[in-house]
Order: structure tokens, then C-alpha cells, then sequence
């Protein structure tokens, strides 16, 4: 980054007006919680899926673009939203704006969010469900094995989301500084070990290099319009944007955090995080397949979405030898467990901090009553498990999108970017002589919006004629 980056260690936050709803209590602080928001369900169980489905390395390729040249730049001017109003989605648009449009952008922010909960708590459960399948088919209990590793088993679908949302509301409860950074600080770096073990350990297994040259050879033939719509709704779900996520965290951060610098290092984690998830995953699947276990479809494709992971992966733990497979197939959904939590606290923090702000709740009071609404639509997604699909693209591949755009036409053409520059600035010594200035200016007005915009519409074309 241009300018004078700041070391990333602790220092103490001053105790201003946000003291009573909360601030990170370190750079560091925000940079983990924010990982761990975007790091999640979306790099370990999309990503890979996504890119055995979509050509292997091109999307890989279009998706780092993605990131760079659209998360990125959104995801500054999210976090510029945030800490210069010091408020949740809603209340930042109001003030920011005397129009009654832009506070909708909030709104339809909020209703992303707990709809996206919703359904994310029961794949999440399902992770957890693997836990004990794994644990139990081990014991040599086929019967309970099988229950565990059940997707559409209605009661224990809503058993292990509820269990993940009371969690979620314990963490939540505890507070910007002790409950979201200590738990997201906790968890991020058991995370990210397991992910590098469970790497080194599958890339030994025979058959796991015809998955890294699948995983890494481009094959511009592959490169298409549903790869392009594809990579950039998976970077704005993985990125947590669209949706005022980082707004609302934007709003715990201190003037004295340089939020280009930030964001980057955010960005980049994710990215990272998914393109390790690629060598564990796919590789896995060739290992798979050197097990006898079938990985391509009727239709000549790699089988991909749920299927990949919660069917080819055990598979091919039970076929291992059983003390390694065990310990394998229960340290993965432990991984998949954890990236799960990080980001429902993520996903829970925003109805809430509109709760906190809005309308005076206390915060343990918006977290119990929003996070027990949330679980009775997850409970009964939990018996309705095609739901998932249908509220996956109308909340994440149509919602955040939308949501992307009128965020960057309100930073551009409403507030403008004049303003959002001098919030940029603090934190961000030599801004004004950095490169960094202009080149935000003309992606939040331009690029950005555009090439959202038009990806948006083409989605929206091929969904209607499907
Ligand atoms: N980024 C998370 C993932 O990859 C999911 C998530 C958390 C999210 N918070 C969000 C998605 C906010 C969109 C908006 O799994």
C-alpha cells in the first residue's frame, strides 16, 4: 500500500462517543475479525466446488481478479461508510443522506443478512453433523454414522443450526472487543492450521497431483460468461460484501487504521484461505477417484457443490485407513465448523448493531431476540433443505450484487467521493500524493458500478431464460 503503512500491533483505542457500542480493541483486532467473516463455508465448501465446476485454474484466475478489481475497492469504501458515521447499514445512510432512498440500501442490507444466516447455519450444522459421522463410523455405528451424515434429515438439520446460532449469540453477546475479536483471534489461527496440516497430508496421498494440474493448468476454452458471473458473485459472498457487513464492522474502527491497508490484508486472507482450500479439496477428489470412488457425473463433469464435499470427502475418509481417516474426516469439519462460526457472527452482527443503534436494544437482548427469529427460519429451512438453493441465488447471487452497486452509485454520485476521502485520510498519511487516490475514485465511480452492473443484469438475463 502507498502512503506510510502502520505496524500492525496492538495499541490502545481512546474511549470517544463509540466506547458504549463498541470498537476493536486493536489494528489486528479488526483485520482477524474481518478474516474471519470472510473466510468461511464460502472458501472451503464454494470455492472449490466452484472451480471444479467452472474449468479449474481460469476461474481461479477470474476470481483473484474479482477480488482485486472489485472486492477490493467496495470493500474500502464500505469500511469509509462505516467508521465515518459510527453506525450499523441503516443508520449510516440515514446519515450520510436527507433522502428516503439510500436508508433502503441499509434495509435490504439487513434483510440479506438474516436470510443468508438463515440457510448458511444449516449448511453449517451439516459440518457438524460430519464431525460425530465421522466419529461414529469409526465406532463401527453405521446406523448413527448414517444419521449424522444425513442432509435432508429434517430434526437433526435443525438440532446442529440451532446449536451453531446459540453460539453465535453467545460470542455476539459478549461484545465487539471481548466477544467477536477474542473468539475470532481464538479461531482464525486453529483454522489456519489445520487447513496446512490437512494440505501436507493429502497432497502425500497418491492420485492428489492430478488434482493440482487440474487445479493450476488454465485452459482459455473455459473462460465464459457463467465464469465471469460466477467468480464475482462468489467474491462479494466471500468477501462478505453487498451487504453492509463491513459497514457495520467499519463502524468498530479507529482513525488511526489505515482502511486501504486493512481491507487489503482482508482481501488477500480470503483469497488466500480459498486458494489453499483448492489443494486440499481438489486433490482430495482425485484421491477419491483413485479409491474407486466416482467423481464425474452422468454428464462428463466433476461433481461439485454439496456433493463434493460432504459426499466424495468422507468417501474417501472411510476408504483410508480407519485411525487416519478418522482423525482426517474429523479435523476437515472441524476446519469447515470454525470457518462457519467466524462468519455467522459476522453475518448476526448486523441486524443487531441496527437493533443496537436504531431502535436502543441492549445488545444481548438484539442478539437473543433477532438470533432465536433467525433459527426458527433455519429450523424450518432444516426440513426444507431445497430452500438452499432458492435463497442462495436470490440473497447471495442476486441480493449482494445489487446491493454492491447502490453502494458504490451512493459512495460516487450521493455522498460523493470527495467526502469519502476525507474519512480515508485519516489513518492514511499521504493519501493525497498516492496513487492509491485516484485509481479508488475512478473504480468506485466507474469500473466498479459498471462492471457490477452489467454482470448484474446478465445474471438476472440468465436466470429469466433458464
Ligand atoms: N464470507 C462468508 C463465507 O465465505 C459468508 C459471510 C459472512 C457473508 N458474512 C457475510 C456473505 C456477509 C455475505 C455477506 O462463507
Amino acid at each position: 500500500m502507498a502512503g506510510q503503512p502502520q505496524p500492525l500491533e496492538s495499541y490502545p483505542v481512546s474511549t470517544d462517543s463509540t466506547s458504549s457500542r463498541g470498537s476493536w480493541n486493536s489494528k489486528i483486532g479488526f483485520i482477524f475479525a474481518a478474516a474471519g467473516s470472510a473466510v468461511g463455508l464460502g472458501n472451503i465448501w464454494a470455492f472449490p466446488a466452484k472451480v471444479a465446476d467452472n474449468g479449474g485454474a481460469v476461474f481461479l484466475i477470474v476470481y483473484l481478479l474479482c477480488c482485486l478489481i472489485i472486492g477490493f475497492p467496495v470493500m474500502v469504501g464500505e469500511l469509509v461508510l462505516g467508521r465515518s458515521t459510527k453506525k450499523n447499514p441503516v443508520g449510516a445512510f440515514k446519515a450520510l443522506s436527507n433522502h428516503w432512498f439510500p436508508p433502503l440500501i441499509g434495509f435490504w442490507g439487513v434483510l440479506c443478512g438474516v436470510m443468508i444466516l438463515s440457510f448458511y447455519l444449516v449448511v453449517a450444522g451439516w459440518t457438524a453433523g460430519y464431525v460425530l459421522e465421522e466419529a461414529m463410523h469409526f465406532a463401527g455405528q453405521a446406523e448413527l454414522a448414517a444419521w449424522f451424515g444425513d442432509l435432508s434429515n429434517g430434526p437433526k438439520n435443525a438440532l446442529f443450526s440451532v446449536l451453531f446460532m446459540a453460539a453465535t449469540i453467545t460470542i455476539i453477546t459478549g461484545g465487539v472487543s471481548n466477544g467477536i475479536e477474542k473468539a475470532t483471534k481464538a479461531m482464525m489461527p486453529a483454522l489456519l492450521v489445520i487447513l496446512i496440516v490437512m494440505i501436507g497430508y493429502v497432497l502425500t496421498l497418491p492420485g492428489a497431483t492430478d488434482g493440482v494440474a487440474v487445479y493450476l493448468k488454465p485452459n482459455p476454452a473455459d473462460l465464459t460468461g457463467s465464469v465471469v458471473f460466477s467468480a464475482l458473485g462468489q467474491s462479494f459472498f466471500s468477501l462478505s460484501l453487498g451487504m453492509g457487513c463491513l459497514i457495520t464492522y467499519g463502524s468498530y474502527m479507529s482513525r488511526k487504521q489505515n482502511l486501504a491497508e486493512s481491507a487489503f490484508y482482508v482481501t488477500m486472507t480470503d483469497f488466500s484461505v480459498a486458494f489453499l482450500a483448492g489443494f486440499l479439496v481438489i486433490p482430495a477428489m482425485f484421491v477419491a477417484q483413485g479409491q474407486g470412488i466416482p467423481i464425474y457425473n452422468d454428464a462428463g463433469n466433476l461433481v461439485a457443490g454439496g456433493q463434493l464435499v460432504f459426499q466424495v470427502l468422507p468417501a474417501m475418509f472411510h476408504s483410508m485407513e480407519s485411525g487416519a481417516g478418522v482423525i482426517a474426516g474429523m479435523a476437515f469439519f472441524i476446519l469447515l465448523g470454525l470457518a462457519a462460526l467466524t462468519s455467522t457472527i459476522s453475518l448476526l452482527e448486523v441486524p443487531v448493531a441496527y437493533a443496537v443503534d436504531e431502535h436502543g436494544m441492549s445488545r444481548k437482548k438484539a442478539a437473543i431476540g433477532i438470533g432465536s427469529l433467525i433459527a426458527v427460519f433455519a429450523i424450518i429451512i432444516s426440513f426444507h433443505v431445497g430452500l438452499i438453493d432458492l435463497l442462495a441465488t436470490s440473497f447471495n447471487d442476486v441480493g449482494l450484487p445489487l446491493g454492491g452497486f447502490m453502494i458504490c452509485v451512493f459512495l460516487g454520485y450521493v455522498w460523493k467521493t470527495q467526502n469519502a476521502l476525507l474519512e480515508l485520510e485519516h489513518g492514511f498519511e499521504g493519501l493525497h500524493t498516492s496513487w492509491f487516490k485516484p485509481v479508488w475514485v475512478v473504480f468506485i465511480r466507474y469500473i466498479c458500478p459498471l462492471l457490477i452492473g452489467s454482470v448484474f443484469l446478465a445474471t438476472i438475463y440468465g436466470l429469466l431464460t433458464q
